[in-house]
């Protein structure tokens, strides 16, 4: 893993946003993964920005969503669909043929879970995808307990995360209870991962992710055993890490030697470390 430490959240945002221009600049046919949140709102601003700026293309760029919820169509406010739509995609020339969010109204969420699967299959996979993680240690809604290698499939959401996303709708019993999400499975596939975490209160499954052990309780750890990730963090988020001194000297030698070698694809090979 690649851990990367910054001041507060508008540097993770900006950070992130480098991050995956980048990406986009050196492949304009990039299969992009994404997630939904509060985490990375910054970022898509950003990005937004960056097209109105005139620096990215999205007419080639096919997006794969991690998840959402069953029950909730595109039109529901808090449908991921919907959430994508208002911060992202209507703001850029996204083909919306290649946007492709699971269904929450799907008649067969089973059948509509594999069918995901061949998609991202049949687009060559991903190349980037970008990840939240829940107080939990989930990523998509992989709650702990998910086999580490799990695929597409429909979950029963934790109590944790309902009352996490309560705050969402009129009433306890709107929140929805299942989703649809990729699974650790799929998500270890994707070639590159970005995980953003931002905040004291998600300190804790941060230290997890990065310094436990792999497990399924925590399923963000699946992610120690990725070739390519980067954990893009601020200081309140990385405030439990017991390394933390070991990451920031990484960092700066990472910078030494791509300065040296006059090769910024230094640390790009096919293993992160
Ligand atoms: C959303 C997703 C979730 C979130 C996680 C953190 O698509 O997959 O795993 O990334 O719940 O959410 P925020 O960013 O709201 O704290």
């Amino acid at each position: 893993m690649n851990i990367i430490i910054v001041s507060d959240y508008e540097e993770v945002s900006k950070k992130a946003a480098e991050f995956v221009t980048d990406h986009m600049k050196s492949n304009p046919e990039i299969v992009l993964g994404l997630a939904t949140g509060s985490t990375p709102e910054g970022l898509y601003r950003l990005i937004v920005e960056e097209y109105r700026a005139g620096g990215l293309d999205f007419s080639e760029v096919k997006t794969f969503n991690l998840d959402e919820y069953v029950g909730l169509g595109p039109e529901h406010r808090q449908s991921y669909r919907n959430y994508m739509g208002r911060h992202l995609f209507d703001h850029v020339n996204i083909d919306p043929d290649n946007i492709n969010v699971p269904e929450g109204l799907a008649s067969d969420p089973a059948a509509h879970s594999r069918r995901y699967e061949r998609e991202i299959e049949s687009c060559g996979g991903i190349d980037l995808q970008v990840l939240g993680i829940g107080r939990d240690g989930h990523i998509g809604f992989n709650e702990p307990g998910s086999s580490l290698r799990s695929r597409t499939r429909v979950v029963v959401l934790a109590a944790e995360t309902i009352e996490d996303n309560a705050r969402f709708f009129a009433s306890m019993d709107e929140v929805p209870r299942f989703a649809i999400s990729m699974g650790l499975g799929t998500i270890s596939e994707a070639r590159h991962c970005l995980m953003l975490a931002s905040g004291e209160h998600k300190a804790e499954a941060v230290r997890e992710c990065i310094e436990g052990a792999v497990t399924s309780m925590v399923p963000a750890s699946v992610l120690q055993m990725h070739p390519q990730t980067t954990v893009l963090i601020d200081e309140a988020a990385a405030s439990r890490l017991t390394r933390k001194d070991y990451y920031r000297a990484v960092q700066k030698g990472r910078e030494k030697i791509v300065k040296l070698t006059g090769k910024e694809d230094v640390f790009n090979a096919d293993q992160d470390g």
